[in-house]
């Protein structure tokens, strides 16, 4: 069943019912005012930090989900309704939600009226646009009373929640025609405020939450929406909100256009005041000033348009499969500009006051982004390698707005600092600029200490060198890829964090894992070091990968699959000698990509995986799932079966099995594997999975779950990146390399050929690829010419490349 579809022209999935499985959200913003937005036009919006900075409330676990949030009411002789359902939940004629590239639409149609809400952040601006467009489809004249109502979170959103004995005294306000300003704080230390405007004459307004709800009521039913008037209360404590009142009347066939506005502005500290506590709002107002009109509304959603059709042109496919083409023409690549412009912080899944940048899920991110955008991944490698420490471990989280390590959790994730390599490698590859390696860059954020970047890159590999267990195997530390496998941690204290207890540093738990990201990281390495001349270094890390390699097949082998790990103790973790978590997909996937083995290790590995975990829904983690409680493997064993990590389909890693496939020239498995997981696939099952079926989620509830299918976590997942990297360089094959573009699909049986149009180094290079009827025909030609071996030789100086595959 579904709920919606999928409108490929104007790059929207456009859902048809307010009544989704869970609110079905998207994302406003690029570039610090940020909103969330689900389809009935609730979620919050913040500056920067959804943490330090919220600018509008939510409530988290609120029953019924989802109220609040933007709130607008059409309010008509003594009836009112909501354009986007929620809040007033009157049932509407009709009802529709657009979530499109950085804006959502909503129309609703009530009695012969309609109503058109577009939201969206603006180029360049820190503000929130609502345009509402009234429209009287019937033959009467309509006099109409529109509220629009935000409630203003007082900055912290932790201490929002938590703290009542300063918040309910701190709130404050100001008034101005056609404008509210939020100012709790500014007072003191703050020098930003937040403000709500509409362009045209108002009727009422509130700001006092108290005052325009009434007592007994919530976002639904507002006393003042309910008696047709704003109460003109003045906020003082409390909590504060913004709410106005436009009356409008509309002749047969008339047609109106409201533009909301909801603003950030922060102040020079010397000249924040016009008079003794009176906001200096000369930004707010040029803010204001810049959309006025309708027209400077359309203009603003037309650059944000071209914006996105400029980026998703870099990177466009025509394959002849409809959803291929849509994943990777506009969600997927969305998806990763969305997890790397919020990283794992806010979404309906993670509350925004907890963690801050993951060093590891930042640094995959980048795998999917970069041709996008690769001066911010510059910036954000950059950023990372800072919280480095000179033994090459890193800060496992660091916090977006000091960009300082985060010291609560702190370090010793193994697999961390080998995450750094592979995002600085692809980096290289993308832009040619190695440039970068020699960036000056410090140890945790210490000035005086700073290194080349390619210091940074080789105290992470040498610090997996010096870090081996009984086995040569890399030790695990904390947790390696999979945040839950503690296997230093013996946690009895309920509500301890697995993740930073580590009471039984054993120096023995081994990682497979690490073992294979060293493999084919550190060959990654190698080659950035032949590359610089640094032909010692190079064949020092060459031996130790072909070590690691040895140890590998010498003891993470189980004869059938590979390990998964060895626990404090030396046992076996993943091995048919387990009578639980016998086999973990992980090291499936990477040691196959990594090559560990060859083909006769990666095809055995791989059949394994098909026996034990591929599921309908995509590849489950592992197998069979712990039923209980074991202290010495930490938080996986905390899930009840067939959820998170205890063996529910992590989608992350499903595309590494993709990947690996392609590794072993067998598109046709590999695209299957792609296609379980992959939201345009899987949009008929959207009744079962629950979340938004145009963008990757987490998690699936594994086979052995009591709620099999059910997808948790939408939007902020590794996942995003990953899958483009497997389909973009896996399946159709197109690599960047250090020396150009290399074109060796893998395609599935279904598909014949291709068209993809790729910006690589300044060239646009157009690549068809198609199946050759004989051998004669095959091969690889550019612009006409036959090309020796699947590497395009870069095209500098060139606009267009024109480049045939013929398999
Ligand atoms: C979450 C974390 C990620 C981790 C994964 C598996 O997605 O953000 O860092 O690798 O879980 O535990
Ligand atoms: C929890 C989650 C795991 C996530 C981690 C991040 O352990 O189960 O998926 O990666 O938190 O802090």
């Amino acid at each position: 069943m579904k709920y919606g579809y999928f409108d490929d022209a104007n790059k929207e999935y456009v859902i048809t019912t307010p009544a989704t499985p869970l609110p079905w959200i998207n994302y406003l913003g690029s570039d610090g005012f940020y909103g969330l937005i689900s389809n009935t036009c609730g979620g919050y919006c913040f500056y920067r930090d959804a943490k330090l900075q919220r600018i509008t409330r939510y409530r988290y676990q609120n029953a019924p989900a989802d109220m609040g949030g933007r709130c607008y009411y059409i309010y008509e002789d003594g009836a009112s309704w909501s354009p986007s359902f929620l809040p007033a939940k009157t049932e509407l004629d009709r009802y529709e939600c657009r979530h499109g590239l950085g804006y959502s639409k909503f129309l609703g149609e009530k009695n012969g009226l309609s109503a058109e809400l577009t939201c969206f952040v603006p180029l360049k601006a820190d503000c929130e646009i609502h345009k509402l467009t009234l429209e009287n489809k019937s033959d009467r004249k309509r006099s109409i009373h529109v509220f629009g109502a935000v409630e203003w979170c007082l900055w912290n959103a932790l201490d929002d929640a938590i703290n009542f004995q300063r918040n309910l005294n701190i709130g404050e306000v100001e008034v101005e025609d056609r404008a509210i300003y939020h100012k709790s704080e500014y007072r003191e230390r703050r020098n930003h405020y937040a403000f709500y405007a509409v362009n045209a004459k108002t009727q009422g307004f509130d700001t006092d939450r108290e005052s325009f709800l009434g007592q007994f009521r919530g976002w639904d039913a507002p006393f003042a929406v309910e008696q047709g008037a704003c109460t003109g209360s003045v906020a003082s404590g409390w909590a504060p909100i913004g709410a106005h009142e436009i009356a409008v009347e509309l002749a047969p066939g008339e047609k109106t256009t409201l533009i909301f506005q909801l603003g950030y502005a922060e102040n020079d500290p010397q000249n924040k005041f016009t008079e003794p506590g009176v906001i200096n709002k000369e930004k707010a107002h040029a803010l204001m000033a810049r959309f006025q009109t309708e027209a400077q509304a359309d203009a603003a959603l037309s650059e944000l348009a071209a914006y996105w059709d400029e980026l998703l042109a870099r990177f466009s496919l025509s394959s002849g499969d409809e959803k291929l083409d849509r994943m990777i023409n506009i969600w997927n690549q969305y998806q990763c500009m969305i997890t790397f412009n919020i990283s794992r912080s806010a979404s309906y899944f993670e509350s925004g006051t907890g963690r801050g940048m993951g060093f590891r899920d930042s640094c995959q991110d980048i795998l999917g982004f970069v041709h996008m955008i690769p001066d911010r991944a510059r910036e954000r490698i950059l950023d990372l390698a800072a919280v480095q420490f000179e033994d090459g471990s890193t800060y496992h989280q660091y916090q977006p707005l000091t960009k300082r390590g985060n010291a609560d959790v702190g370090t010793g994730f193994n697999d961390d600092p080998l995450w750094l390599v592979a995002c600085a490698a692809a980096y290289i590859r993308e832009t040619g600029d190695d440039g970068i390696l020699l960036e000056a860059v410090p140890f945790d954020n210490e000035a005086g200490t700073e290194q080349p970047l390619m210091e940074h890159l080789r105290r992470s590999i040498h610090y997996t060198i010096e870090h081996l267990g009984p086995h040569g195997l890399p030790l695990i530390g904390r947790a390696d890829w999979n945040d839950c496998l503690n296997l230093n941690c013996f946690s009895t204290i309920p509500g301890e964090s697995f993740q930073t207890c580590s009471n039984y540093e054993s120096g023995t738990a081994e990682s497979v894992f690490i073992a294979a990201m060293f493999v084919r990281y550190g060959r990654e390495y190698a080659e950035l070091c032949r590359r610089q001349g640094e032909t010692g270094e190079e064949a020092e890390v060459l031996s130790a990968v072909s070590r690691m390699e040895q140890a590998v097949l010498d003891h993470g082998w189980d004869g059938e699959w590979f390990l998964r790990a060895y626990d404090a103790f030396s046992q076996k973790i993943g091995s048919r000698e387990n009578t639980e978590g016998q086999i973990f997909v992980e090291p499936q996937g990477f040691c196959t990509m990594a090559g560990i083995g060859g083909e006769a290790y990666g095809k055995k590995a791989l059949a394994a995986v098909e026996q034990y975990l591929v599921g309908d829904y995509g590849v489950e983690l592992l197998h069979p799932c712990y039923t209980s409680y074991h202290l010495e493997l930490g938080e996986i064993s905390s899930y009840p079966p067939g959820y998170k990590e205890n063996g529910s389909v992590f989608c992350h890693n499903n595309n590494w099995v993709t990947l690996a496939y392609t590794a072993l020239n067998m598109g046709s498995k590999a695209f299957d594997i792609y296609r379980r997981t992959c939201p345009a696939y899987q949009e008929d099952a959207s009744f079962v999975h629950r979340t938004e079926p145009y963008v990757y989620c987490q998690t699936i509830a594994g086979r052995e779950s009591a709620r099999y299918g059910t997808a948790k976590n939408s939007w902020l997942t590794g996942t995003a990146a990953w899958a483009f990297v497997a389909v973009s360089q896996g399946i159709l094959g197109i690599v960047p390399e250090f020396d150009g573009l290399r074109v060796e699909p893998c395609l599935p049986h279904h598909i014949e050929g291709y068209t993809v149009r790729r910006e690589f180094r300044k060239t646009v290079y157009e690549i068809t690829v198609r199946r050759g009827k004989s051998d004669e025909e095959k091969g690889m030609f550019i612009d006409g010419e036959k090309n020796s071996g699947s590497l395009i030789p870069l095209c500098t100086g060139r606009k267009t490349c024109r480049v045939e595959v013929v398999l």
